[in-house]
Order: C-alpha cells, then structure tokens, then sequence
C-alpha cells in the first residue's frame, strides 16, 4: 500500500475529540519509528511545522531538536513567539538561529524578485544545514508536510528540502500530518494546546517580508513594513476583521513622495494595505473594509512608523492582481 495515499476510510479531522484519538495514534507510531534515536526539525512558527513540532515533543521530549532560523524577514513578534511557545511553555530543546544579517546581506542591492527567493531559500537551506552538522546522533528530520503538499507536489516542501542537506548524512522521515488536509491540521493543533493565534495563522510566503519589502531591500524601509504591517494586523483584531478576513498586508514598494508633518517636508514610502478574500488563492476578491476602520489604520500608522507618509488600500481582484505584489 502507498503510504501517501489517503485512504477512503479516513474520517475528516474535524473535532477534538477526533484530534484527539489522532494525536494518540500518531504518539504510538512516532515512538515506534523513532525509539531512542533523536529528530531533527526545521520550524518555521507556521502552522504545519508548529503542530509537527508539538506532536513531537508529546511523543518523544528532547528526543526531538528544533531548529528555528529566523531570516531577518518574519512578521513583528513571530520569531519571539516560537522561541516563548516552544522554549518556555513546551520546554523544547530549541536552536534558534538569528541569521538576520546574512540574509539582508546577501539581498542588499537585489531588486529582482525571483532574484530574492532564490537567494532567501538557497541561503535558508545553508544555515539550516550548518546547524544540522553541528549536531550528533540525529537519525530522523521531522517534516510538516500536508497532503496537498503530496496532491500538488512531490511532497517535499521548497524550505524544508532534504535534498538540500548534506549528503553524507542520511535522514529518515517523520510525516506526521503528512495525510491531513490544512483544517485538520488546524484542530489538531488546538487540541494540542497550541495558541489560536499560531494555529489560526493566515498564509505567509516562506520569503516573507522579502516579497513585501518591494525591489532592493533595505533596514530601513522593511523596519517600516514590519511596523505597519504589525498595526494593520492589531487594528484587524481589535475590528473583528482578522478571522473574517483570509489574508491581508502591507507592502511597501520602493519608491517615496513628498509629504508633509510637522510643517515640514516629509519624503516617505507609501503602505499599501493588502485584504483579500478566497477559497483558493487561485482567484480573490477585495474585502470592503470599513472606511473608519481604514481611517483609522491611516493615522495610526502614518503617526507612528517612522518613513511612511501615505497609506493606499489596493483594491485590484486577482485576477489581475496577484496577492503578493511582487
Ligand atoms: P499570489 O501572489 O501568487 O499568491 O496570488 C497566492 C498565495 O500564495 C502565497 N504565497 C506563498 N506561499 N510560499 C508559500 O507558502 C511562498 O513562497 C509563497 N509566495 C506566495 C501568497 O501569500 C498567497 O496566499
């Protein structure tokens, strides 16, 4: 039987206390796979590596090692969120990794988009692999592999890829969810204690802020990105907006105009808000934000990011506009 195919008979994942009885068996085969031997696991903070990892940790405890790199390109707070729900509160063993100055480093000056990724998940694989051979005795990598993964792909996810490890180290592969579809996997990681804020996550790019942080990335103006982007999603919780609404961002492109503050010239960079709505990101339409709410967003981030001195709201449907924008 192929181990890749979901079978018929499989029931959708859609209460805890099916979670529950999943979470049960797959401690059971986890531990019968790995026995004493330890794992390693790249986690990002998304949802799929998330409730890997914590599937992990409640079968096997140090056994498993997570690495977390974070590549100077996460959303505000996200990075501090993996290192306080895995560290602190499921007492991971966790590497974490501030790689923020080789990835800006190697982006500085390189505007073309496809340019970027390939560097941004070139360089991802290298510190993730320099990590790995730091470390002894690892028999296993650990993937959050989903089965759309499987149905769209060969099932090896880009950032994840074991292609890119060294070769003379040989990994076997733990899948946990790889038979899960996203919602299941979502109410698996509810029903293992993880925050709804971690398990509840909107899609984001693995480049993640390199493809919002538009043409040649600079400190200065993805430090603004991040604060706006951090206001928008605040001012999206606090208005109802962030579970009704399936995506939403700024970018920032790179350009400036003139502006004015304090009765002075102010050159800046425009936010552009991003809310979309869709079932599939093959297609999506605009969510009508309220206008006091947009207002709202405008004066707040133009008051408080430093380098920003207009906010547009993006109202292009895809198609013709792409989600991102870069
Ligand atoms: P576009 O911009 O093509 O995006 O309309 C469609 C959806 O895909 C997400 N996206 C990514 N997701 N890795 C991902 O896991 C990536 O590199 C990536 N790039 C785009 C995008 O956010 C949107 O939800």
């Amino acid at each position: 039987m192929n181990n890749n195919v979901r079978p018929e008979s499989m029931v959708r994942i859609t209460t805890p206390a099916l979670a529950e009885a999943f979470i049960q068996e797959q401690i059971q085969d986890i531990q019968y796979q790995v026995k004493d031997k330890k794992v390693l696991l790249a986690l990002s903070g998304g949802v799929d590596s998330s409730v890997v990892a914590a599937l992990l940790i409640k079968a096997i405890g140090k056994q498993l090692v997570c690495v977390h790199v974070n590549h100077g390109l996460m959303r505000k707070g996200e990075s501090e969120q993996v290192i306080e729900v895995f560290q602190n509160q499921l007492n991971a063993n966790l590497i974490y990794v501030d790689a923020t100055d080789r990835f800006l480093n190697l982006l500085s000056g390189v505007s073309e988009p496809e340019k970027k990724r390939k560097i941004i998940g070139g360089e991802f694989i290298k510190v993730f692999d320099e990590e790995a051979s730091k470390l002894e005795g690892i028999s296993f990598l650990a993937q959050g592999t989903i089965y759309p993964d499987i149905l769209e792909s060969d099932g090896v996810k880009a950032h994840h890829n074991v292609g890119g490890l060294p070769e003379d180290i040989q990994f076997e592969l733990v899948e946990p969810v790889k038979l899960l579809f996203k919602d299941e996997v979502r109410v698996v990681g509810k029903a293992l204690g993880l925050p709804a804020e971690m398990v509840d996550r909107q899609p984001f790019p693995g480049p993640g802020l390199g493809v919002r942080c538009l043409g040649a990335i600079t400190r200065d103006r993805l430090h603004a990105l991040r604060e706006a982007d951090a206001i928008l999603r605040e001012e999206f919780a606090n208005n109802g907006l962030a579970q009704k609404v399936w995506q939403y961002f700024i970018a920032v492109p790179d350009m400036k105009s003139v502006g004015v503050k304090n009765d002075k010239r102010y050159e800046g960079w425009p936010a552009i808000i991003r809310a979309v709505n869709t079932t599939d990101a093959m297609s999506a339409t605009i969510e009508e934000i309220p206008y006091e709410i947009l207002h709202k967003i405008t004066a707040r981030i133009t008051a408080e990011v430093e380098g920003i001195n207009r906010v547009l709201y993006d109202l292009t449907p895809k198609p013709i506009g792409t989600i991102e924008w870069e």
